[in-house]
């Protein structure tokens, strides 16, 4: 079969079965019945061999010929067979951005950990760094170091935890405070110091308004010309920052605590009218952090001149400002697991607290 019109009868067959192949599977086969070690435009080639050089000389250019259309038909083909395919798939995959994303079960931020978010916020912009310290303490860093030493009266308002000691040695204790992160900075770090310190502490107490495990912010500030004035204004612009409302009515009220003198706390102004919480107007002052000059005592247990250095620090409870801030009434909640309450007071983990627009917004 070297007659020219057979050849023209097994390129149009050839075509058109390359044309209707259905898929790149089918064009495979296709492509080795026809140019594969066995396929006919193959047999065909090898037939040169028999032929007269003369027949050879005509016949090799067609058949060359056909190969090569053939092959370049059997790629045509498949590139369209290939651009189908993805387009199909990508039609499938299709993904429409504008409908409301599924509904995945999701996790939450809890309310303690985003105001300790905010916390850092406010303070950081305000060139503050966070410091930690351990959650079991000595009594030294708990006590005497900020001025209780033993004996002291303010160690029994402090309901601590003390752990199991072998014989003859001073038992840890879970900390009561997060004041002696204070001690521990200051000890290891030079002055000029700006921290904040926010974490768990302990005390044995349980109500409506403790837990036997809560949240503490302590703040400390060392340099060589702090005065009251720094204290203040620095609480000042927490309390605003992290209630979000400039005019929030506030007084020091003189008040006692060992590592600091003067010592005060300060108060909010509130109402709790018609059982919501409105913050910074109101009938009532709210206590929500201890305050004062870091007392010299304290100074000089970290070995620091008192006569150069002086400071400012204060203590507040987490937890409490996250009742205050959104609303919730009983702290026990705050650590029972409940997956309603946490849905409900937690946070998304988009909402992360920035002071530009806003603290919560
Ligand atoms: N440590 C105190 C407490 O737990 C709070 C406190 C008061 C911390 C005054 C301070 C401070 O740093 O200056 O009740």
């Amino acid at each position: 079969m070297s007659d020219i019109s057979d050849l023209t009868a097994l390129e149009s067959e050839l075509a058109a079965a390359i044309g209707q192949a259905a898929d790149l599977d089918a064009l495979e086969d296709l492509r080795v019945r026809a140019l594969g070690k066995k396929g006919r435009v193959t047999e065909l080639l090898k037939g040169l061999g028999r032929m007269t050089p003369e027949e050879r000389q005509e016949m090799g250019p067609r058949l060359n010929g056909l190969k090569g259309r053939i092959a370049d038909e059997i790629a045509a083909r498949k590139a369209a067979l290939e651009d189908a395919a993805l387009e199909a798939r990508l039609q499938g995959e299709r993904i429409d951005l504008t409908l409301p994303a599924p509904d995945r079960p999701a996790g939450s931020i809890h309310p303690v950990s985003q105001v300790m978010d905010e916390l850092a916020e406010i303070f950081a912009d305000m060139g503050f760094a966070i410091a930690e310290g351990p959650d079991i303490e000595d009594d030294f860093h708990n006590f005497t170091a900020l001025n209780i030493p033993p004996e002291h009266p303010a160690r029994q308002m402090h309901d601590t935890f003390y752990l199991e000691a072998p014989d003859g040695a001073a038992p840890k204790l879970l900390r009561t405070h997060t004041s002696p992160v204070q001690i521990r900075t200051m000890m290891t770090q030079p002055p000029p110091l700006r921290i904040i310190a926010p974490g768990r502490t302990y005390r044995s107490d349980s109500d409506a308004t403790h837990t036997p495990m809560f949240h503490q912010v302590e703040g400390l500030v060392i340099d060589e010309t702090t005065h009251m004035g720094h204290l203040k204004g620095t609480l000042e612009a927490f309390v605003k920052a992290f209630f979000e409302k400039d005019d929030v009515a506030m007084r020091f009220r003189p008040s006692y605590f060992p590592f600091t003198e003067p010592s005060a706390e300060l108060d909010i102004r509130c109402s709790f009218a018609g059982g919501r919480v409105t913050i910074g107007e109101g009938d009532r002052w709210l206590e929500i952090l201890g305050c004062g000059m870091v007392h010299p005592n304290v100074l000089t247990a970290c070995n620091l001149d008192p006569e150069v250095y002086q400071g400012f620090a204060w203590g507040c409870g987490i937890d409490r400002l996250a009742m205050l801030k959104y609303g919730m009434t009983d702290l026990r909640a705050f650590f029972d697991s409940d997956l309603r309450w946490l849905r409900h007071y937690g946070f998304s983990a988009f909402d992360v607290p920035g002071l530009a627009g806003g603290l919560s917004s």
